[in-house]
């Protein structure tokens, strides 16, 4: 059965909120792509709006918690719990009217993820997860993919970023996977919805360089609890100090492997 904690209501609270005026500012989207000036300034102010908006939220029900943001930064109150916030994960997508991105918060007890919430506002696809109590898509219980041999499965990856130090390193390991094997990949441009749809078994395995802690926090916990595996490139728990961020289904974590370490 799935429970909801009073943390989970307030999460789902804020998303629902901050969604409508992403919705309304995506809507405009399209008229700013024809203008001179480009859709710019207007999606670092939406995605500025939906940050104070999820802050102001999170901060009536729990004024004690820390915060860490992808564009304020940290605040910081009691250690022991701390919200992981990433207004807008896809940018690129919303600023090009690409419908495919999505809030992602996620919840930290005493630095370890107890719930994380993923939400495409115009999919309408809310993504939980509540440590020990399952992964949901609008509350339906999702489980990762079973798929056993890499050759049947669709794999999801993503960047490099531009300024990445790393970008040659990433483009050889893009080389090196799609070589060795024949298999689709994709690149949908959202971290955050990526995990999600591995805890969902839309696709089997993710890779990726380079991401930040708001962009996976909330996916971590989905993956977990839906059956799946979070490793670095190396099969170690080290994703976040190593930036390598390998999450999958039960059963190609060790293919998935091989090819990237
Ligand atoms: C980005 C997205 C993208 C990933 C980048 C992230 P943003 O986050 O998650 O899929 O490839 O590394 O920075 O900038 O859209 O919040
Ligand atoms: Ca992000
Ligand atoms: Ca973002």
């Amino acid at each position: 059965m799935k429970l909801t904690s009073a943390n989970m209501n307030v999460m789902v609270k804020a998303c629902r909120k901050a969604s409508k005026v992403i919705i309304r500012d995506f809507g405009e989207i399209e008229n700013l792509q024809v203008s001179v000036k480009g859709p710019g300034d207007f999606v670092t102010n939406c995605d500025k709006k939906v940050e104070k908006i999820l802050i102001e939220e999170l901060q009536k029900a729990k004024p004690d918690y820390s915060i860490l943001s992808e564009e304020i930064g940290e605040i910081n109150k009691d250690e022991s719990f701390k919200w992981i916030i990433d207004p807008i994960d896809g940018t690129s997508n919303f600023l090009h009217g690409v419908p495919h991105f999505a809030i992602s918060i996620g919840l930290e007890h005493n630095n370890e993820i107890i719930a994380g919430i993923i939400y495409d506002p115009i999919k309408d696809e809310m993504f939980t997860a509540e440590k020990g109590n399952g992964s949901y898509i609008n509350n339906q219980r999702i489980r990762v993919s079973s798929r056993s041999k890499l050759k049947d499965c669709i794999i999801f990856t993503g960047g490099p970023k531009h300024i990445s130090k790393n970008k040659e390193l990433c483009i050889k390991e893009y080389n090196k996977f799609s070589s060795k094997v024949i298999v689709p990949i994709r690149k949908f441009g959202s971290g955050s919805l990526d995990m999600a749809y591995v805890a969902a078994g839309r696709c089997d395995g993710y890779w990726q360089r380079d991401l930040n802690y708001w962009d996976i926090a909330a996916g971590i916990l989905l993956v977990k609890e839906a059956g799946g595996f979070v490793t670095d490139f190396q099969g170690d728990n080290k994703y976040i100090e190593n930036k390598t961020m390998l999450a999958t289904n039960s059963k190609i974590n060790k293919e998935m492997i091989e090819i990237l370490k």
